[in-house]
């Protein structure tokens, strides 16, 4: 495949998820609000109002763009995953996948992986993080546009989770749960230079991508291993910091209660867990567009996080000092304003007493 076509077809799709993102969002948003205004004599319940929007043309199209905009993306003819498939030894030559130094992931051919991550390709990228060696590329290259509207650089959203975690706090044992390609994991290295880090994820193809760019920075303190996260094999107490970002919605409800268990478990006496994922659903529009998405994009498995009844659940694994807020992704960003579709991100964090 020819770089340019590549880039040619995914410049398009990019366009045309953009134009789903801004306008067609903002016609569905402002259908619900008439609908609901109080002021208006026919306003109707939201429940009754989502319901009418789902009969809605627009609201279908937006439905049929949001599954086959990213189909297109990620396994069309000039898909993101069939590109760097096509690239594979070449890519996995230059990222060092052969190399046996100080930041080779340690993973395990054999390991095996659960049943509900092996079940359907989440994201609808075809094969999955773990078929293919490709994997980790085509993860990256996709994550770059999963909301437009965010830089592609990576950087915002998860150095703004990374600073509010940290708050004043100088932790020096951080476990970064279901890693990806260390996109979550970096910010953590670079606000902690002194830290020792672990990250760990299943997918051997993302932690050799990871491994990678903790070469590229020269950050021997981070170490990247194939675990899964509901259960390690680090020591009780090894961490004072227990962190995810991204990964609760994609497990099972059983398994984000293990992950939980687990978290304390690890964390040592006054250790901090901290996740960012979804929970808080302002409306029952901000609930048509998640469950949608969920359904759209193969991730069947998140509203688990959102009905979990959390501060129960937490506190009954015995951690205190538990916060669940809203989450900026970015600072010009208003929570208010209903401009654009975004996810709608929650941290949830606790302490294990001391
Ligand atoms: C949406 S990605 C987020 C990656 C990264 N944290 C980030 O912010 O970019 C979710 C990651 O969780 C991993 N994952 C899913 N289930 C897991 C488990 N039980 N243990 C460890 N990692 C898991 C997936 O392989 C994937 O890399």
């Amino acid at each position: 495949m020819q770089d340019s076509n590549f880039r040619a077809a995914q410049a398009f799709l990019l366009g045309a998820k953009n134009f789903w993102t801004t306008s067609m969002y903002q016609e569905l948003r402002s259908q619900y609000e008439r609908r609901v205004d109080s002021r208006n004599a026919s306003s109707i319940e939201p429940r009754d109002a989502v319901a009418e929007i789902e009969q809605d043309v627009t609201y279908r199209f937006f439905a049929w763009l949001e599954r086959h905009l990213q189909r297109m993306k990620y396994s069309s003819r000039y898909g993101i995953v069939p590109y760097h498939a096509a690239q594979r030894d070449r890519l996995m030559q230059e990222a060092g996948f052969a190399l046996n130094d100080e930041y080779t992931p340690t993973v395990d051919d054999k390991f095996p992986l659960p049943k509900y991550y092996k079940s359907m390709d989440v994201h609808q990228h075809e094969g999955g993080l773990w078929s293919d060696m490709s994997a980790g590329f085509a993860y990256e290259y996709g994550a770059r546009t999963t909301t437009p509207l965010i830089s592609d650089s990576h950087e915002d959203l998860h150095n703004r989770f990374t600073a509010l975690v940290a708050g004043d706090r100088d932790f020096k044992q951080i476990l970064d749960l279901g890693c990806g390609f260390g996109k979550s994991t970096r910010p953590f290295v670079n606000l902690f230079p002194g830290a020792r880090v672990e990250a760990v994820d299943l997918s051997a193809p993302c932690l050799y991508v990871a491994s990678h760019f903790a070469r590229q920075g020269q950050t021997p303190n981070v170490h990247y291993s194939q675990q899964d996260a509901r259960e390690t094999r680090f020591d009780d107490e090894s961490f004072d910091l227990v962190t995810s970002t991204m990964l609760l919605h994609e497990l099972p409800v059983k398994s984000i209660l293990s992950l939980f268990e687990e978290s304390f478990r690890l964390l040592q006496p006054g250790g901090r867990m901290a996740h960012l994922d979804f929970h808080i659903l302002p409306d029952e529009f901000d609930r048509l567009m998640h469950y949608g998405h969920a359904r759209r994009n193969n991730e069947i498995f998140m509203p688990g996080i959102v009905e979990l009844d959390l501060p129960k659940t937490l506190t009954e694994i015995g951690f205190r000092d538990i916060s669940i807020e809203r989450f900026k992704e970015n600072e010009d960003m208003d929570l208010e304003t209903h401009d654009a579709w975004r996810f709608p991100w929650t941290t949830i964090s606790a302490s294990k007493p001391s």
